[in-house]
């Protein structure tokens, strides 16, 4: 069997997150079920905003409109944002003993946050579904920070709390443009 049939083999099953293979697990004073839950409260999260993140560069390339500068520059600058999300949230995984997303079939898995494959998109479409998907993250990074406080990994839940607010923060950007294009547009 060659590598790309073992790969191929591999991903048809659910990738497994926890317990880690002993040369990637990490010690730590949680217990394994603090671990597990923590790993499986945040890996969604990194799935999350992976699929985020490709969804706003997809609409930061395929923006059409009188807006386009404007919007092309904010989803850019909202997608960097929440690229850097990405790597902060698998590292605590990886500190708190877990594993994290291996590949874009992973990611595929784990992630709540559709994928948009429309040929095209009005750009006041693309911000109204941009918006509720930021909304539905704070949601979920909320509910992890939940997990994250039970489970005493205060460091996460700090991390989570800056997260919070960023994602508060895209979505007010987007809910303030949806409010022009339903009042002036
Ligand atoms: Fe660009």
């Amino acid at each position: 069997m060659t590598t790309r049939q073992a790969a191929k083999v591999h991903t048809n099953g659910k990738v497994k997150s926890f317990p880690a293979p002993s040369q990637l697990a990490t010690p730590t004073d949680l217990t394994p079920k603090e671990s597990q839950a923590i790993t499986e409260a945040l890996n969604p999260l990194v799935a999350d905003l992976f699929a985020l993140y490709v969804k706003t560069k997809n609409f930061h390339w395929h923006l059409a409109g009188s807006h386009f500068n404007d919007y092309h520059r904010l989803f850019d600058k909202q997608a960097d944002q929440i690229f850097d999300a990405v790597d902060i949230l698998a590292e605590r995984v990886r500190r708190v003993g877990g594993t994290t997303i291996r590949s874009t079939s992973h990611i595929n898995q784990l992630q709540t946050i559709e994928d948009d494959n429309n040929e095209f998109v009005p750009a006041g479409e693309m911000v109204r579904r941009l918006m509720e998907d930021n909304a539905h993250l704070a949601k979920a990074q909320r509910e992890a920070h939940q997990v994250c406080e039970r489970c005493r990994d205060v460091a996460t839940a700090s991390l989570l709390e800056v997260m919070i607010d960023e994602s508060e923060r895209r979505k007010w950007f987007l809910f303030e443009i949806v409010q022009g294009v339903n009042n002036t547009d």
